[in-house]
């Protein structure tokens, strides 16, 4: 079995990140992983500045892939190829991580391979184990996705059900702004509930009755805000006493759809095993209510690491290293995609 090491870039969206992994069709081994935020600077606009984002990601990258490398106790010469994010994601920034690995790749006359981000997330509960990629019923929820699929094997994903507005995440951030969280919302909102109850107010749990695996989130950010503004008509404002109690009501009804429609497409196919990525499968509420399901249903459960589910190089040296050990390298003339689909 050959045994290959890749660098992979990840610049899709805020974080430039560089991974050096080493593996087979079996295994990998993630030899060096690195993050360097740029939360900081977007923070103060409430959200992602695209020009700022790519000039941060050019001045980033190189001691970031050094240190990867460094970190790793790998050469450049010992790099066997060169992974990058394609798209989803914004177009200035995937432009500076895409062209920084494929300058590498002609540098170093090794392969490139382009990568889908989406399917960074969706593979990455695999990333540590030693059975390769195992068929599952797959729950990515990010930023700006919410899907469920039926991935059967490497390259074979089936969309069962996806959100018809806003992505998981996003309702997260929305909501997080409406309470004067800072951005991002998600982390910030489930630190918030730990200290409220998750039955103070019902919001609607959206298309759980409808048979199908769809999602709906935007009428439960609406819900929110009108409770804000019945609890407080003169400032429409929250106050710091009822924070708790919204974070934990909203939060319960994004996870009771989340689990309840997950384990509905588990059982329609007869899956045995669930996956959960992507930034929002961090959520520890979200982790312990799906953990708790699948044991109910005599189902396995695989999710990765937290540093491995919000965005990250690694997941993306994965899926390239799925390419590499079957030949499917990229062209260089390849372009990015900001709505790569999966
Ligand atoms: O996967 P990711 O890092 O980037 C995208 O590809 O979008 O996901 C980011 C999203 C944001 O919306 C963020 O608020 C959310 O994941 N998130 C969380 C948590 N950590 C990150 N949502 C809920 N609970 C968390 N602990
Ligand atoms: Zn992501």
């Amino acid at each position: 079995d050959t045994t290959v090491i890749l660098l992979a870039i990840e610049s899709s969206c805020d974080e430039t990140a560089v991974a050096i992994l080493r593996g087979n069709l079996n295994k990998a081994e993630v030899l060096s992983s690195e993050i360097s935020s740029q939360i900081d600077i977007h923070r103060e606009y409430g959200g992602v500045v695209p020009e700022l984002a790519s000039r941060n990601h050019s001045l980033a990258l190189r001691p970031l892939i050094d240190a990867a490398l460094n970190k790793a106790g790998v050469t450049f010469e010992q790099v066997d190829g060169f992974a990058a994010t394609a798209g989803p994601g914004l177009a200035s920034s995937l432009l500076i991580g895409h062209t920084a690995a494929k300058a590498m790749a002609v540098a170093a006359s090794k392969p490139f391979i382009s990568v889908n981000h989406m399917e960074g997330h969706l593979l990455s509960p695999f990333i540590a184990g030693d059975k390769g990629i195992l068929p599952n019923i797959s729950l990515v929820v990010s930023g700006g996705h919410t899907m469920i699929l039926h991935t059967k094997q490497f390259g074979e994903y089936e969309l069962l059900g996806k959100s018809v507005d806003d992505a998981a995440g996003e309702a997260y951030d929305k909501v997080a702004k409406m309470l004067g969280l800072p951005y991002p919302g998600g982390p910030e909102i489930e630190r918030v509930a730990r200290d409220g109850s998750p039955v103070a107010y019902s919001f609607p749990r959206s298309m759980l009755k409808r048979a199908n695996l769809d999602f709906s989130f935007s009428g439960l950010k609406t819900a929110v805000l009108y409770t804000i503004s019945e609890l407080n008509p003169e400032t429409g404002l929250a106050t710091a006493e009822q924070l708790p109690d919204i974070c934990a009501s909203f939060q319960a009804a994004v996870i009771e759809v989340l689990v309840k429609k997950t384990i509905r497409a588990a059982q329609s196919v007869q899956a045995d095993r669930i996956t959960m990525s992507g930034g929002v499968s961090c959520n520890g509420a979200l982790r312990d209510a799906m953990a708790d399901a699948c044991k109910r249903h005599n189902m396995e459960l695989e999710v990765c690491s937290k540093h491995l589910s919000t965005d990250n190089a690694a997941m993306i040296a994965f899926v390239g290293l799925q390419k590499f050990l079957r030949n499917e390298y990229s062209d260089m003339c390849c372009d990015i995609d900001p709505n790569l689909p999966l």
